[in-house]
């Protein structure tokens, strides 16, 4: 019998708790619940700068002059276009299959089609990532227009990344409240530590891949339902339970089956999402101005009876997804609407990665078999 040493340590299962990067990018407190851009905490950039502001302050650990923004601002409308390709590459696409399946592709296909594609130097990463943040609400855009037999719209460049977004998805630039809204949605989803997607993407980025197909990894991430795909499960959810009086035998229901409320819970909050904070407010105006009123009114039983019950607390998705609702974008693209903020994120870190790399390489702890009898195919039964 072959004797055989492990020298792995015990697994940390869901690598909980384990620190696998240094970053500058954002902090997330989990017990005080508070989260942090480049060191401003999101209460303090919430309602008070863009999205835009704080995209840049990701790619560049601080705020832009006025001047910088404007020119950020127009670089980012200018490359907002599609290449056709990618356009008919989206019109092929099954209408069964989900607008997270698309973006995941699209990104891909991008990749292909970048004037930098062979380039994996800084300058040509800077202006990827610039390019990507421009393309991915677009694609969002797009695959909405191409499944209602709508013509694909151009950006228009008089408006900022969030009305462009909700300019080319309905026809219609966006009244101003409702911009603002879409621009704090943008900016609360835009970066959250090392969570599932941005790991994907920083693990892509380690192997020295080029920024899309680290992108892509990170879409792929995204798209499952304990991560962003909960926000679309949220909105079924408020459909399903229907009204008010019927939140807690639901509730009540689901937890005694052993089930996941979706939008609750999170791996490093333990007690209130700061972004939940503000989208629950901004759900609140949206659903009293979209005459939604009552699914806020669901959302917020919802979460008292789940924190009774539980003592758990809503995270980004639970709000979002009425805040998303309100806003007039389809359920199924809840979670690609979450990516295209998202990517400013995934960029950040990629960068991050890029420029002090080592490929990110964990171990396993093996726990099968040793020594086994290797029989020739012709004699297996
Ligand atoms: C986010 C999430 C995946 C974190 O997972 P995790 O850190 O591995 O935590 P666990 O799944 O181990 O949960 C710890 C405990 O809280 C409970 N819990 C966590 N989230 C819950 C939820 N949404 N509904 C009910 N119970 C939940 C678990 O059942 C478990 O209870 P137990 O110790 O009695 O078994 C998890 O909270 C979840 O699945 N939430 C729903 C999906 C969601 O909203 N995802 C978006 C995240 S931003």
């Amino acid at each position: 019998m072959e004797e055989h040493v492990h020298h792995e340590r015990e697994v940390t299962r869901g690598l909980e708790g384990v620190c696998a990067a240094e970053t500058r990018i954002s902090y997330v407190d989990g017990v005080n619940g508070q989260l942090y851009y480049s060191g401003y905490n999101i209460h303090d950039l919430a309602e008070r700068v863009s999205f835009a502001e704080a995209v840049y302050l990701l790619w560049h650990d601080r705020l832009p002059t006025a001047k910088e923004l404007a020119e950020f601002r127009s670089q980012v409308t200018a490359t907002m276009r599609l290449p056709a390709q990618v356009i008919k590459a989206i019109e092929l696409t099954p209408p069964s299959s989900h607008p997270m399946d698309v973006l995941r592709s699209s990104v891909s296909i991008l990749g292909m089609f970048d004037p930098d594609a062979q380039d994996n130097g800084e300058a040509a990463n800077r202006r990827k990532a610039t390019r990507l943040l421009a393309e991915i609400p677009t694609i969002v855009a797009a695959l909405h227009r191409v499944r209602k037999h709508e013509p694909v719209l151009s950006p228009d460049p008089h408006l900022d990344i969030a009305a462009n977004f909700l300019y080319m998805l309905h026809g219609r630039a966006p009244d101003e409240p409702a911009a603002r809204a879409m621009d704090l949605l943008l900016l609360l989803h835009a970066d959250h530590g090392l969570n599932a997607s941005t790991f994907a993407a920083r693990v892509a980025a380690s192997t020295e891949a080029d920024m899309h197909s680290a992108l892509t990894a990170a879409v792929g991430t995204l798209k499952g339902r304990l991560h962003g795909g909960a926000n679309e499960r949220v909105i079924e959810m408020l459909f399903g339970i229907g009204g008010v009086e019927m939140v807690q035998d639901y509730i009540h229901g689901m937890l005694a089956e052993g089930h996941k409320i979706m939008g609750f819970g999170h791996r490093v909050y333990k007690t209130e999402d700061p972004r939940a904070t503000h989208l629950r407010r901004t759900s609140e105006t949206l659903c009293q101005r979209a005459g939604q009123e009552h699914l806020y009114e669901i959302s917020h039983r919802i979460e008292q009876t789940v924190k009774a019950a539980k003592g758990i607390y809503p995270n980004v998705d639970f709000y979002s997804a009425t805040v998303q609702h309100a806003l007039g974008i389809p359920k199924e693209f809840f979670t690609s609407v979450f990516a295209a903020s998202r990517a400013a994120g995934w960029i950040a870190h990629i960068l991050e990665q890029y420029g002090d790399n080592r490929l990110i390489r964990p171990t396993s702890k093996y726990v099968g078999q040793y020594g086994r009898e290797l029989v020739p195919l012709a004699e297996r039964g």
